[in-house]
């Protein structure tokens, strides 16, 4: 029996039909075509389908999709602006090389997101914490930390 749910999706107001059993990640990339958002496990343990939701990084394949009902949903299609130019955070995984194939990468970006808007300036620690949930088969890690670090000095205007 499907459902029909309202919520706002990267701004804008959206409504679904959904069913008890699918989840957010369904949702968004099978009604609403937006494919940034990964199914690697499918069962909460690699990261790849993060998005936000109320300000909150979630495991899209986790959520039901009944679940964002009035509820704001950010992914990363929403993050570049109109014109194309990337959101800083992307920009610098970029910039310093955070990325290779490329699976994880929205999935972190969000977790990232997540994280400066509401830690602006974290330390490295909280950076790492904040990604503990991404799995990254590529990069070591290394170079997405540093992304991170050098995307919060950006947005603070101090880069
Ligand atoms: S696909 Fe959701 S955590 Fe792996
Ligand atoms: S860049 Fe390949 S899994 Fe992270």
């Amino acid at each position: 029996m499907k459902e029909t749910i309202h919520f706002v999706l990267n701004g804008l107001e959206v409504s679904a039909e959904v069913a008890p059993h699918h989840s957010l990640l369904t949702l968004l990339r099978e009604q609403f075509d937006l494919y940034g958002a990964k199914e690697g496990c499918g069962v909460g343990e690699c990261g790849a389908c993060t998005v936000i939701v109320d300000g909150l990084a979630v495991n899209a394949c986790l959520l039901p999709a009944l679940e964002v009902d009035g509820a704001r949903v950010e992914t990363i299609e929403g993050l570049a602006a109109p014109d194309g130019t990337l959101h800083p955070i992307q920009q610098a995984f970029v910039d310093l090389g955070a990325i290779q194939c490329g699976f994880c990468t929205p999935g972190m970006v969000m977790s990232a997101k997540a994280l400066l808007d509401h830690n602006p300036s974290p330390s490295e620690e909280e950076i790492r914490t904040a990604i503990e949930g991404n799995l990254c088969r590529c990069t070591g890690y290394h170079q997405i930390v540093e992304a991170i670090k050098h995307a919060a000095r950006n947005l603070q205007g101090t880069e």
